[in-house]
């Protein structure tokens, strides 16, 4: 286990629990990615793009557990995973201080506060590891919920890539690069 598991009570005075990912979450993974993509447009996998197999998602979560740069935690209630965050470092020797953040929490568990719980154990976890050096993330430049959550945990803008997403309506909208150097 890359954390010592992590509860936390939210806004509504739910107490959840945050840990790392095992392989045995393959199955609850996969769930709640299919629901992630269904309850939110900011994604830009499409739910039809969103075809991982069990044995996939179950070689996913031991990459990132054996990579020292990385991290998957999942956020449960009643067993069910509710939320992730993962920090997927980079595997190059010049680039490996970097990690690539991303992060996503079932729609009724939103802005009580998990997000904010997830973003503090990870960066946390960054921060006493020592093996990055900078957090970075992309973000539809249209979720002020997200930019938010990124701007209050200290990430800045870093870069904007204009009409690089196309929206199923045929808008497009820009996506931000943001960063979190970690010192
Ligand atoms: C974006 C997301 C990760 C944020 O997590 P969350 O648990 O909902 O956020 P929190 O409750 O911790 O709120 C964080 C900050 O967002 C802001 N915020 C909260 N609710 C908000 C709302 N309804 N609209 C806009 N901003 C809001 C506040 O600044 C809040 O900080 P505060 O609690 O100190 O006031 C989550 O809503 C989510 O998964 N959304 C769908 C998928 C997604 O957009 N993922 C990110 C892709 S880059």
């Amino acid at each position: 286990m890359k954390i010592d598991p992590v509860t936390v009570t939210l806004k509504n005075n739910v107490t959840v629990t945050i840990r790392a990912a095992v392989k045995a979450d393959a199955a609850g993974m996969l769930d709640a990615g299919w629901r992630y993509l269904q309850e939110s447009p900011h994604f830009i996998t499409t739910v039809n793009e969103f075809n991982f197999t069990k044995p996939q998602e179950q070689a996913w979560i031991r990459s990132l557990n054996e990579s020292d740069n990385s991290l998957l935690l999942v956020a449960l209630y009643n067993n069910k995973i509710i939320g992730n965050i993962q920090l997927r470092g980079e595997p190059r020797s010049k680039i490996r201080h970097n990690a690539l953040l991303g992060i996503a929490i079932r729609k009724q568990w939103q802005a009580i506060g998990l997000g904010t719980a997830l973003m503090h154990t990870a960066i946390n976890w960054a921060r006493t590891k020592g093996a990055l050096k900078t957090i970075w993330l992309h973000v539809h430049a249209t979720n002020e919920h997200a930019i938010a959550l990124y701007r209050k945990m200290g990430f800045r803008e870093a870069g904007r890539q204009p009409y690089y997403i196309k929206e199923p309506d045929g808008r497009f909208t820009d996506n931000l690069l943001m960063g979190l150097l970690l010192e």
